[in-house]
């Protein structure tokens, strides 16, 4: 019996409000789940995070966290789902670092749905193995929001129930953020505690840094837009633009051209920046950027990152060109 959000709910702005709903879930959870244990893919984004701060505090050790590692996350963000949840709220944890068969099975894949369909299918076969591998699971929590399910009535978007396990894998959902929209749940995770970087957290792709290394991933390039990212969120961090931009970050293409360091020639790739605005994701403005900042930012990606020789900055909105570059 899930829940669906009730037609005269508030929505949820304080702190207040936000212990009252966190109170009233856990009762719901227990009563849910009773002494058995639950599943959950903490990815370390929003609704996840939010999720399993919930049910640490319902059910504590009775829920097994999963965080698969492929390879395409952010620097620093399966260090910080480790820190969080596995030292700071110990969270039963199992940390899977799954990066070589990701990027092995993605060695020469140019093709972006292609590669769409393998990071999907291949984290799912992940998650199966672990929770194979555990004992007495009956429940699997999916951080599912209110917009999933009014898109998936709407049938705009399929909203993968279950998270598109096998089958044989029949699980019971505990879902404690079905009937929030996103801001209510960045509202419940600050009163939970998280950090403000999980909380503000701008959208991250599940394929991840794969669409922004475009054509046949190799871990060079991947790890030039791994770098060249964390420069770019340090830069907005430091300059006010986190949380007031919606979107921001860096493509690395796969092609060269000529530079010249020390003297002498270089053949490297160039690194693309992107920063845009938008409030539904159909339509996209671009943050137009300083030029002191613009001009720091080339300086610290041209000396810091390993064969980026040029740097560009995208000055299209959508449509005509998406926010992901595949
Ligand atoms: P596009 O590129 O379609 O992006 O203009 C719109 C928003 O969706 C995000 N995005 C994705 N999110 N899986 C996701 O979970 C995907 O495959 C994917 N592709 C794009 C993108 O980051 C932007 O916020």
């Amino acid at each position: 019996m899930l829940e669906s959000r009730p037609d005269n709910m508030e929505r949820i702005t304080t702190e207040e409000q936000a212990n009252e709903f966190i109170a009233d879930q856990i009762e719901k959870m227990q009563a849910q789940i009773g002494d058995k244990k639950v599943l959950l893919a903490l990815s370390g984004g929003v609704d996840s995070s939010v999720v399993a701060a919930l049910l640490i505090k319902a059910v504590g050790h009775q829920l097994v966290c999963v965080h698969v590692n492929h390879g395409l996350l952010r620097k620093g963000e399966p260090e910080q789902v480790i820190d969080v949840f596995g030292k700071e709220l110990g969270a039963n944890l199992v940390y899977v670092d799954a990066t070589d068969r990701f990027l092995d099975k993605l060695a020469g894949v140019t093709d972006p749905e292609q590669k769409r369909k393998i990071i999907g299918g291949e984290f799912i076969e992940v998650f199966a193995e672990e929770a194979r591998k555990l004992d007495g699971i009956e429940f699997l929590a999916q951080g599912t929001i209110w917009p999933d399910i009014l898109e998936s009535d709407a049938g705009i978007k399929a909203h993968h129930n279950a998270g598109g396990l096998p089958e044989d894998m029949n699980f019971e959902l505990v879902e404690p953020v079905r009937i929030l929209f996103k801001d209510e749940v960045r509202v419940v995770g600050k009163a939970l505690g998280l950090p403000d970087n999980m909380v503000y957290r701008q959208p991250f792709p599940g394929p991840g840094l794969g669409v922004r290394c475009p054509g046949a991933i190799t871990r060079d390039r991947l790890e030039a837009v791994r770098e060249s990212d964390a420069i770019l969120r340090e830069e907005f961090e430091k300059n006010g633009l986190a949380g007031k931009v919606w979107q921001y970050f860096t493509v690395v293409p796969d092609f060269k051209s000529t530079g010249v360091k020390d003297g002498k020639r270089t053949f490297d790739w160039p690194c693309i920046i992107r920063a845009i605005n938008t409030t539904d994701v159909m339509e996209v403005t671009v943050e137009h950027l300083s030029n002191e900042l613009i001009d720091h930012l080339v300086n610290r990606i041209i000396t810091e990152v390993p064969g980026i020789n040029r740097v560009l900055f995208d000055y299209t909105p959508k449509p005509p060109a998406t926010v992901e570059y595949e």
